[in-house]
């Protein structure tokens, strides 16, 4: 994947088998020319920067009057120029102005991709993965740099982009903002598609046309959020799950973001993404620097599904880390939805003994397990054990759990604290409040200010301590309440700007930490549901809280739109209890593991309270998912019929293995309808000579087979896998509400 950089020309050229991106320095400044499909490497675009007149437009100088910085894509737009839409970086410069006339100085290209320090970032295992081109802009007047980072990986679809902002002067410096990237397009032929959310309803799929002005996403929460996730698409209107083109932009940051698509009259589209400036003022003395978060940016011409897809294995395997990046998860039973606060050491092993018995490998302790936590008025911050509740101990409890052939895992929230609590107490400085002005609780918890190094170390010797104290195999790292009184107050007046963005880097420290601590651990994270589920998480805990919703039905496009930008290995998704207590429907539990298998698999209920019928399913469950779980949560996923269309009656996708020697395919319809005709489904990523032997789940062979011989991978795309209930014959499960239908495929060698 070369970078290939034309001297004479100043053309810089970022190119794999798949993609271009393409810009040139003219005047000193860097103007985007291209992002899109693979083109020649030639010597120069220069056609697509044309000078030309435009009343009212500013020019870049004197001389170039005719070149404006409105009609020409700045590759790193900044303040103060007759840009005329929000920049990717503003600065206050000792002259307390914010203009900045930043022009080209050098560049370098490395092989690979460098580290970005203290954030979680895509990585490379070999320098042949990528290459890196450093991109260095200087104001000697102002005093600031600039090193912006492009990174082409070879054989994906994607690149990343982030910058660093440095005070290379002898003044102080105000950054007021400073994104991770800038993408710019030449027409606005685009619908922009996001995952907008709520607690227990996150990441619908939402789309609509482009129209001029500005549009986009933003937290303004503490956390990524539930309500809009740091992801947004520009597709073509005629793009589709299968064809079309795709631009992706996700942000690999989990406090608040601001991803933004502005138009303007002269039918242009810029992308910005980054920290939101909104809660971002960053001081730097001389010599200091500012490092953002990166943005990935993803092209597909092969419609959102090639989009997903190309996130799916860059996250998957170079966003996640660790022992667990590669190994399929253990089947887990968490406590929380069968118990809540209210259980005994031996309830626990009660559970944890009737689930063992069905094959499931990890028992979670969720939260309750420490002083003062009979509900969630309390107890949030000491982290010392409730040995009232559990008399073992952790480590009699672990032992416990061990002795019934199961792994233990543990819930914490490192980040929060309740009123009364010793470290609240001891360290009323610790919490993020603005002394004199009211508490603003949430969850009745406050945050504990992380942007403190004293706070993190605090938790990190606490949390080493708890973890290593039992034999514990897995961690789940709640955080359960939204920001409002941001204000450190152990901080500097001046540095308060700097409250929210340092709180996140503290929570990136900490779990750096802890992971590197105790590297064999399978994290999950987890805010409350999905309220961070974002990539900077991914990048320490491979695994992350889908949703505190586990209604199956409701869990179909919670899935489906998490899918958008995320693999299903990171997706946590048990089967829980009907009628299931977010939405009080009762949904047959074929259907709530058929939804369930598509994610990191688990339940959440109360195995002892399983009928001896339930019980044998729930085995046979278990050991369906352990034979396909490789292929499920490391195989391509292929997304069919979205739950976000139509009335959104019916769902299916697929998993096929690299190879495609394997697939399996799930069906689900919500609700029965009458005298509907045919249904059938088209496959995908089969392979289309192959044949393959059909096979659905919990159906006598001979009524299930359909074809009579094995489909070809033709037919199945192409005619589609056939679901018309009719043809089931004796097969009932076609039936009903609630329906859901697994298939398996293997080729016939
Ligand atoms: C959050 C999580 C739940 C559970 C509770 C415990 O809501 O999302 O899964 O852990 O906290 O308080």
């Amino acid at each position: 994947m070369p970078i290939s950089v034309h001297r004479e020309t100043a053309t810089f050229h970022l190119y794999n088998d798949q993609l271009s991106y393409i810009f040139a320095v003219r005047e000193g400044y860097p103007f985007h020319l291209y992002f899109g499909a693979r083109v020649p490497d030639e010597p120069h675009y220069d056609y697509l920067m044309r000078e030309e007149w435009h009343p009212s437009s500013v020019g870049v100088s004197a001389e170039h009057e005719n070149m404006s910085f409105e009609h020409y894509r700045s590759e790193l737009p900044f303040s103060g120029v007759g840009d005329m839409r929000l920049p990717m970086l503003e600065v206050v410069t000792a002259s307390g102005g914010r203009v900045l006339n930043l022009t080209y100085q050098s560049h370098e290209v490395v092989a690979g991709k460098p580290a970005l320090p203290g954030l979680p970032a895509t990585y490379v295992e070999a320098d042949a993965e990528a290459d890196t081109l450093v991109l260095t802009l200087a104001d000697e007047v102002a005093g600031v740099r600039v090193r912006a980072l492009y990174t082409v990986f070879a054989g994906r679809a994607a690149l990343a982009r982030s910058m660093q902002v440095i005070n290379g002067g002898t003044e102080p410096l105000v950054v007021e903002r400073a994104l991770s990237g800038c993408f710019s397009f030449e027409d606005t032929d685009f619908d922009m598609i996001q995952l907008p959310g709520a607690w227990a309803r996150e990441r619908s799929v939402v789309r609509a046309p482009l129209h001029p002005g500005l549009q986009g996403v933003y937290s303004l929460r503490g956390h990524s959020g539930h309500h809009f996730n740091p992801f947004v698409a520009l597709a073509r209107p005629t793009a589709t799950e299968t064809q079309g083109e795709v631009y992706g932009f996700s942000l690999v940051y989990s406090g608040n973001h601001a991803m933004t698509v502005d138009v303007d009259p002269y039918h242009s589209a810029r992308v910005l993404a980054g920290v939101n400036p909104e809660t971002f003022t960053w001081p730097l003395d001389p010599s200091e620097s500012f490092q953002t978060p990166e943005v990935v940016a993803v092209y597909s011409a092969d419609g959102l599904g090639g989009m997903s897809r190309t996130f799916h294995s860059l996250y998957g395997r170079r966003l996640a880390r660790g022992v667990w990046r590669d190994k399929p998860r253990p089947i887990l039973i968490n406590n929380w939805e069968a118990t809540y606060f209210d259980f005994t050491e031996d309830k626990l092993v009660e559970v944890a003994r009737a689930a063992a018995d069905v094959g499931i490998e990890l028992f979670v302790l969720d939260d309750g397990w420490f002083t003062n936590r009979d509900d969630d008025f309390g107890g949030l911050g000491d982290w010392e054990l409730n040995a009232a509740k559990l008399p073992s101990g952790l480590a009699g409890l672990a032992d416990r759990i061990n002795a019934l052939g199961m792994e233990f895992g543990l819930w914490i929230e490192p980040e929060m604290v309740n009123p009364g609590t010793r470290v609240w107490k001891e360290h009323p400085e610790w919490v993020l409040h603005a002394p004199g002005q009211p508490l603003r609780p949430c969850r009745h918890q406050y945050v504990l200010d992380l942007s403190n190094p004293a706070v993190v170390d605090y938790l990190y010797e606490r949390l080493e301590q708890v973890i290593s104290s039992a034999n514990i195999a897995y961690i789940k790292w709640d955080m359960n309440r939204s920001f409002g009184d941001v204000f450190s107050q152990t901080a500097d007046p001046a540095d308060q700007g700097r409250v929210w963005h340092a709180f996140i880097l503290g929570v990136y420290d900490l779990y750096d930490r802890l992971t590197k601590r105790f590297p064999q651990i399978l994290f999950e994270s987890c805010a409350g549901g999905g309220g961070r589920f974002d990539p900077g998480m991914l990048a320490y805990a491979p695994q992350a809280w889908t949703s505190d919703d586990t209604d199956a039905v409701e869990r179909l496009k919670i899935q489906w739109g998490t899918s958008l930008a995320y693999p299903v290995s990171s997706m946590g998704s048990h089967v829980s209890a009907v009628p299931n207590h977010q939405v009080y429907r009762c949904t047959p539990l074929k259907m709530r593991a058929d939804v369930a298998y598509f994610g990191t698999f688990g339940y959440e209920l109360d195995a002892t309270a399983l009928t001896d019928e339930e019980r044998a399913e729930v085995h046979g469950q278990v050991s369906f998912m352990k034979r396909w779980r490789g292929l499920i949560q490391f195989g391509e996923q292929y997304r069919l019929k979205s739950p976000f269309e139509g009335r959104g009656n019916e769902c299916a996708w697929m998993v096929v293995a690299g190879d495609k020697g394997k697939a399996l395919v799930a069906y689900y319809r919500v609700l029965q309808e009458v005298n509907v005709g045919r249904r059938c489904v088209r496959l995908a990523g089969l392979d289309s000579e192959a044949r393959y032997e059909l096979r659905e789940q919990g159906v006598d062979p001979q009524v299930a087979d359909l074809y009579g011989r094995p489909a070809s991978g033709a037919e199945l795309m192409r005619i589609g896998l056939e679901l018309t209930d009719e043809t089931m014959g004796q097969n009932t499960t076609g039936r009903g509400d609630f329906v859901s239908r697994l298939f398996t495929l293997e080729r016939v060698e």
